[in-house]
């Protein structure tokens, strides 16, 4: 018998909703057929956007979109996305398949899709290949309200009223695709074009982010804020940044073999779950660092690009990145999302890789069909955490799984509670095989009611255009009331969530 405490007399702190962020770049097939099909497209859509994936996403309540890279980001010129769309320039996608971008879905577009779906603009500056002039002429074009060479600019492309802007990146990944560069370096150019992001809205100022370290690449944090760490600001912030990236993907097979999305062995399954959860580490190693600099913790630590990456499925274009989806996904970011929430001190948004047709994606689609994957119903489950305050919460009795080299916890678990008082509670099982007895055992609460939905499978278990209700979220029979909370079994390799009133 697995044994869940709660203390619901101790809040230990805001989720705030950004952890729940999603990530689109002009890669492969996720913003063209993805998410936009043009206005005269057969596939049913507004002003160009995709009807089907808008309002999937929009059920997600996602809270942030971040566009337009990744390595893209470095290589686009924002002025090549705007105006009359025949008369865009067309460029070659250098990082991903060499195909013609044909800049049809740009600033006017991103900022449409961001307005359809209700959420928060993340937009990232190019530092690799574009100038600080150009950086500042975005902003200025996309929020300023007065009278100015871009505002106009803007409005003689038919927008009146500025965007809101909620972040800019400055650059993507300088030490790798980003410009290959060292910390000092990016950070004395952080410093410099970071300078001419301009709050022309002084009720909403730009949260400016700075490119951190991949995966576990302390050296390179600790370098940075050496060279750019400032005294706070007034506006929030510490002057020079607002957040600080992360950038670590799940490569079970390292990356010359990484190994195929939808058929793997059990091995493969611990060993992808716990690099899964080396994400827990990864924060507290960062976490550390940052907060010699920052101990009030006002800097947030943004993981603006997570997920699995495997083998491109066959067949299929190498550059594209497009693979399938499975319960091991599933399980990925029902972990991922459980360290998030109880590391919400210090991460303050975080972008699933990425949105539709890419790495690990909610959404997949094919001509005029979509599904959703494992990885959607996990974020569906998960969304109610948006906004709440984390709960106190101890887990006991249910052991580790899995073989020795890449043993793992079997239950993994976050807490939290609504403005409303209702608690939620969101619990992996990493077990292939296993099945256990949890109870849930509150402080004080009595549990009145309780809405429980489990999301389970085959480990391999996938949806696809032929059967795309394979796995998908269902009613959890069997909840009853106890003394002290709650009792239930979960089901091997699942993901539950609870409301508990
Ligand atoms: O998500 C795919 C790529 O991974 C991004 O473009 C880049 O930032 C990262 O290396």
């Amino acid at each position: 018998m697995a044994t869940l405490y709660i203390n619901e007399t101790k809040k230990k702190g805001r989720i705030s909703p950004e952890i729940y962020g999603h990530f689109s770049e002009h890669l492969g097939r996720c913003i063209y057929e993805g998410l936009y099909v043009k206005e005269d497209s057969g596939i049913p859509n507004k002003n160009g956007m995709r009807t089907d994936v808008v309002e999937a996403l929009k059920e997600l309540q996602i809270p942030v979109l971040r566009w337009p890279g990744g390595c893209f980001a470095d290589e686009y010129h924002w002025k090549d996305g705007i105006g009359p769309r025949e008369a865009r320039k067309k460029m070659i996608n250098t990082h991903w398949g060499g195909v013609v971008e044909d800049n049809s879905f740009g600033t006017h577009e991103f900022m449409e899709l961001c307005e359809q779906l209700g959420c928060k603009a993340y937009v990232n500056g190019n530092v690799g290949s574009g100038s600080v002039r150009e950086m500042s002429e975005w902003v200025e074009y996309m929020t300023f309200d007065g009278v100015s060479p871009m505002a106009d600019l803007r409005r003689k492309n038919g927008r009146e009223k500025p965007w809101k802007v909620d972040f800019f990146g400055v650059g993507n990944e300088p030490w790798g695709c980003g410009g290959n560069m060292t910390p000092e370096y990016y950070g004395n150019l952080f410093r410099r074009y970071q300078t001419y992001i301009r709050h022309y809205d002084n009720a909403a100022p730009i949260q400016k982010i700075c490119c951190g370290a991949n995966a576990d690449d302390v050296y390179w944090t600790k370098k940075l804020l050496e060279t750019c760490f400032s005294a706070p600001h007034p506006q929030g912030g510490h002057g020079y940044m607002n957040g600080m990236s992360l950038h670590y993907y799940v490569v079970p097979g390292g990356w010359d073999k990484k190994g195929s999305a939808a058929e793997f062995t059990q091995e493969d399954w611990y060993k992808t779950l716990s690099k899964a959860l080396f994400m827990d580490e990864l924060i507290r190693m960062h976490g550390d660092v940052m907060d010699q600099y920052d101990p009030k913790k006002e800097i947030g630590l943004m993981v603006d690009e997570w997920g699995d990456w495997f083998d491109v499925e066959p067949g299929t274009n190498p550059g594209f990145l497009y693979q399938q989806n499975t319960m091991r996904d599933a399980l990925v970011a029902a972990v991922t999302l459980n360290i998030f929430n109880r590391h919400c001190d210090r991460v303050k948004m975080a972008c699933i890789a990425q949105t539709v047709n890419v790495l690990q994606s909610v959404i997949l689609t094919e001509g005029e069909k979509m599904l959703l994957t494992p990885t959607y119903h996990v974020f569906h489950m998960y969304k109610h955490h948006q906004g709440a305050d984390l709960l106190d919460s101890t887990l006991t009795g249910a052991g580790m799984a899995g073989p020795e080299a890449y043993e793992v916890p079997a239950l993994q678990e976050s807490v939290s509670e609504e403005a409303d008082g209702t608690v939620c509670v969101t619990l992996a099982n990493l077990s292939v095989a296993d099945s256990y007895p949890v109870e849930v055992a509150f402080m004080r609460k009595q549990p009145r009611e309780v809405e429980a939905t489990v999301l389970t499978g085959e480990m391999c278990a996938k949806n696809t255009f032929e059967e795309p209700d394979t796995v998908k979220e269902e009613r959890l029979d069997g909840v009853t009331v106890t003394e002290r909370g709650l009792a239930f079994a979960i089901p091997a390799c699942s993901v539950v969530s609870l409301r508990i009133r």
